[in-house]
């Protein structure tokens, strides 16, 4: 055994443990299966993140985009591959600016989500157009809605449940700092409107309603001496403030009623639904992030803010102390009211994702529980999937990564979202492990 050499330097925390990449692109066929794999699951479980393909990266968010994928069909698992996303930067090391000094939305690390829509699959980041892949998850290229999209695109696109409707948003560095965008039911993009903000914040994510589209310009600002260094130009800022903007679907800027609410940071809203005139948007609300460079802080905890965006008041109201990131629903419910939810319990923080527990909130009633895979166990983001298109809220299963450190290997495990603690209906052993992650989707099967 070698002795650990006390004076060599610690990796960062996103080269270290499950967070280090993998180096190799793999496929498995008819992976082995602990428990039943329910006959109507039949599509693709797929999951993106960071992966940078030297192995080095001076920040956990900017590796190279990976796509993790398992296939189901007739309660099997045909198969797994991990994939690179052969993004422009991935292929050729295409530089984030031209010689101009202008962004290059073509060049990006496709490393954050991956979303299907209007029967494309798209892998995607929010500095850049998205990046098209296949499900077989081979790159077919950079899309930009047929030459309409003129900024990145978020990460978190949502697809309104009623109307088919995609609807994402872009920020900037460089005005406009804010455009929102929505694409019909069919891909094609016919709303592209800047959304006036005082300043370039980082906005990670947003939130529809039925009638309206939530914004939030949050205290995590540009800062050009950051981006001059080369790292992730962002920081806290005790002056900027905190707004959370509400556009009538199909609004313009003038449109917006903004509140200000208690200073913080939400990377992801778990959703937001209209009640009476207020619009509620449940977050998973930081008091405050990236005062330095550290992920160290405050954990998140899921908030409601309740606006009164008429009246230009928020009523804000904690919902639980536990620990989360990574907030998801079903997504039937998006935009309308929703009594579920689901979330990685982070542990320490998302820096040592040492929590080995999913969690379930009930919020008719106000409860919540856990789902614990046990020691050295730790899930990743679950994604919901109906059981059926007629099936209730909760009448489905959670699709999560589960990283085992014993074996320094991971499962696709599947949970019976409706008896979230009991045993899982099927833990599928992939044939290596699974960095940890941001964010997938089920895609399912065409036929
Ligand atoms: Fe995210």
């Amino acid at each position: 055994m070698t002795a650990i050499d006390p004076s060599a330097p610690v990796a960062p925390f996103h080269l270290r443990g499950n967070f280090a990449p993998v180096l190799e692109e793999a496929t498995a066929f008819d992976l082995p299966i602990q428990g039943a794999v329910p006959r109507d699951l039949r599509g693709l479980y797929v999951r993106n993140g960071p992966n940078p393909k030297t192995g080095q990266s001076p920040h956990w968010f900017v590796g190279d985009g990976m796509l993790h994928g398992v296939a189901l069909r007739d309660g099997r698992a045909l198969w797994y591959r991990n994939r690179w996303v052969r993004t422009r930067t991935f292929v050729e090391d295409a530089p984030p600016f031209t010689a101009d000094g202008v962004r290059d939305l073509t060049a990006g690390r496709a490393n954050t989500h991956v979303v299907a829509h209007a029967g494309r699959i798209l892998a995607l980041v929010e500095t850049s157009f998205p990046v098209e892949v296949t499900r077989e998850l081979d790159t077919v290229g950079c899309y930009d809605f047929d030459g309409r999209l003129t900024t990145g695109m978020t990460a978190h696109p949502k697809i309104c449940p009623r109307t088919g409707e995609l609807h994402f948003f872009a920020y900037s560095w460089a005005p406009p700092f804010l455009t929102y965008h929505r694409a019909d039911a069919g891909g094609r993009l016919v709303q592209s409107e800047v959304i006036e903000v005082p300043g370039p914040t980082m906005i990670h994510d947003f939130a529809i309603t039925e009638r309206s589209v939530v914004f939030m310009d949050l205290p995590v600002v540009f800062d050009l001496e950051l981006a001059m260094s080369g790292t992730i130009p962002y920081r806290w800022s005790d002056e900027y403030g905190a707004r959370v903007g509400v556009m009538p679907r199909g609004g313009t800027s003038a449109d917006v009623r903004w509140v200000e609410v208690s200073p913080c940071y939400v990377f992801h809203p778990l959703n937001a639904y209209d009640e009476g005139g207020e619009v509620v948007v449940d977050v998973v609300r930081y008091p405050e992030i990236w005062r330095t460079e550290s992920f160290a802080g405050p954990p998140g905890r899921l908030h409601r803010w309740r606006l009164d965006a008429a009246a230009g008041r928020v009523r804000e109201e904690p919902l639980d102390d536990r620990p989360i990131e990574f907030p998801r629903i079903d997504d039937r419910r998006a935009g309308l009211p929703h009594r579920y939810g689901y979330a990685v319990d982070t542990g320490r923080g998302v820096d040592e994702f040492d929590g080995t527990s999913l969690v379930k909130y009930d919020l008719r009633v106000g409860a919540s529980t856990a789902h614990d895979f046990g020691a050295g166990r730790v899930p990743a983001e679950a994604v919901f999937v109906a059981a059926s298109s007629a099936a209730g809220e909760d009448a489905g299963w959670l699709l999560t990564y589960v990283y085992d450190a014993a074996r320094d290997g991971s499962d696709l495990v599947i949970l019976d979202a409706a008896d979230f603690t009991g045993k899982p209906v099927a833990t599928i052993a992939l044939p290596r492990r699974v960095p940890f992650g941001f964010h997938g989707s089920w895609i399912p099967a065409v036929a």
